[in-house]
């Protein structure tokens, strides 16, 4: 199927619609499948919020939108009239069960019609909307609800999440949402692990020293200050983000590409985590806050400083880890994981490095540098691998070399911006790309006692300049072991 094959009308009932997410990506992504002629005529987009809004003013907002976010060129006169016959919009407030009759008479009659419920909006929130849209009659059985993260504040409050949501829908018709899963990159992953016999015998312990996953930002709070202080980069990127890169790169091959194939592996992969408790806490992480610095040559103000931050906050804007794997693939092989605001660049990459050679022939004495296999997410997508090569002349010199895929080189089709393909696969019911509830469950039991661990100790996050890669304790971290992170100058 291509790209661009037409969906079956469809609804799209996005509560939270005049929200960050929905405003920068959400509206943005359906735009452009409509316009690329996969949301047909006939499909309804139900925008819903608590401002008083009219339809045209609504409408309004999502054209400055699209203006804002969309390349110049993308928005055409015919176009948007196409896609603003779609949108509608609706004054509801998800905690208020009268509100949801006028969302009732919108729906009538279509229940044949996939529903999709998307959840743009505050985790609290989500019980009390669902348990609405049940006393409303609105869950039909070709509804499916879409759940934002972060979702909870830990493995308890997660839980009560799930259960509330798990007893009005059933889970094959909950998708909660990582947008990384979506990213082009991270497919490409699977790809080249699973449609390549190349790797498989050289990926594991053995063959492979060490994994590093960055994923690097040079924006700050952004505005977001209230909602980032309560979460904290562990619950904002690590938990979710992160932990799903480490198994798509750790996971034992599927069966079959199916959903519940792929995310089994994921699972077993979570449970494989060796728990990072009590004294390890403080040696093997590592967590910072950052201090006024430069971010892209200008001057900015350190996190305290941000709107809506306390100015005792301790809570981190970076975190440096040391994951350990415990199976027979990767027993001894450590995962470094590091994510920071406020960074050097913006950009996440995953790094991995295999064994130098056993004996080394030639004059120099020792390999010069390993073998690198280096998957570049953003911002210039593709993949890397570093070999040894003879420099020209006369003497055995050996030089690192790259071997290189550019993906925006190799293929001229424009690769799906992660909420495009993720919304269209909920339309579809394919579930491979969203995490399942024992999954959420697994990453929060990990995740849980690293929080325990600082919440008890006296020690805050380490500062860190804004602009540069963090506190010095996270080059420490993997030092220590005799590596250090790549690309760090
Ligand atoms: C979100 C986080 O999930 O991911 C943000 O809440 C973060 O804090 C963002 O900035 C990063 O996503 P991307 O796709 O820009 O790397």
């Amino acid at each position: 199927m291509n790209n661009n094959a037409k969906l079956e009308p469809f609804d799209m009932v996005l509560f939270g619609a005049t929200g960050d997410l929905a405003m920068r990506k959400l509206v943005r992504a359906l735009y452009r499948r409509a316009i690329a002629g996969q949301i047909p005529a006939g499909s309804k987009i139900i925008g819903l919020a608590r401002a008083d809004l009219t339809r045209e003013q609504y409408l309004g907002e999502v054209r400055s939108a699209l203006e804002k976010y969309c390349k110049s060129g993308e928005i055409t006169e015919q176009q948007w009239d196409f896609f603003a016959s779609l949108v509608t919009y609706l004054r509801v407030d998800a905690t208020v069960s009268s509100d949801f009759a006028a969302l009732s008479k919108e729906l009538e009659g279509r229940e044949n019609l996939v529903r999709v419920i998307f959840l743009s909006m505050a985790p609290s929130l989500f019980t009390a909307v669902c348990a609405n849209l049940a006393s409303a009659r609105l869950v039909t059985p070709k509804s499916r609800v879409v759940l934002e993260k972060p979702l909870g504040q830990d493995r308890a409050s997660a839980e009560r999440i799930n259960a509330l949501v798990g007893s009005i829908f059933e889970e094959k018709q909950i998708f909660r949402i990582d947008h990384y899963l979506g990213k082009e990159t991270v497919q490409n992953l699977i790809a080249l692990r699973f449609g390549n016999a190349l790797f498989e015998p050289l990926w594991r312990r053995g063959r492979i020293s060490h994994v590093q996953i960055t994923v690097a930002e040079q924006v700050g709070a952004e505005g977001r200050g209230e909602f980032y202080d309560q979460t904290g980069a562990l619950r904002d990127m690590v938990q979710n983000h992160m932990l799903q890169l480490l198994c798509i790169i750790a996971m034992e091959p599927p069966a079959m590409s199916l959903a519940d194939a792929v995310r089994d592996e994921k699972l077993k992969v979570l449970r494989a985590l060796r728990p990072i408790v009590d004294g390890d806490v403080q040696t093997k992480t590592v967590r910072g806050q950052y201090r006024a610095g430069a971010s892209g040559g200008k001057p900015v103000v350190g996190y305290l400083e941000e709107p809506g931050v306390p100015p005792d906050s301790r809570t981190e804007t970076f975190v440096a880890l040391k994951a350990e794997i415990e199976n027979w693939r990767w027993a001894g092989v450590p995962f470094y994981l590091r994510t920071g605001k406020r960074l050097q660049e913006q950009m996440a990459e995953i790094v991995v490095t295999f064994e130098r050679v056993p004996h080394f022939i030639f004059e120099s004495g020792r390999q010069p540098a390993p073998n690198q296999l280096v998957i570049r997410l953003q911002p210039d997508e593709g993949v890397t691998l570093t070999i040894l090569s003879k420099a020209p002349g006369e003497i055995m010199r050996l030089k690192p070399v790259n071997l290189g895929l550019h993906f925006s080189d190799t293929y001229k089709e424009k690769a799906l911006d992660a909420y495009e393909r993720l919304i269209t696969d909920v339309v579809k019911g394919n579930l491979t790309l969203f995490m399942r509830r024992d999954e959420l469950d697994a990453a929060w039991a990990w995740i849980d006692p690293i929080r325990e661990g600082w919440l008890q100790s006296d020690e805050p996050p380490k500062p860190y300049t804004a602009g540069s890669w963090g506190p010095a304790a996270s080059s420490a971290l993997i030092e220590r072991d005799d590596f250090s992170w790549h690309g760090e100058v």
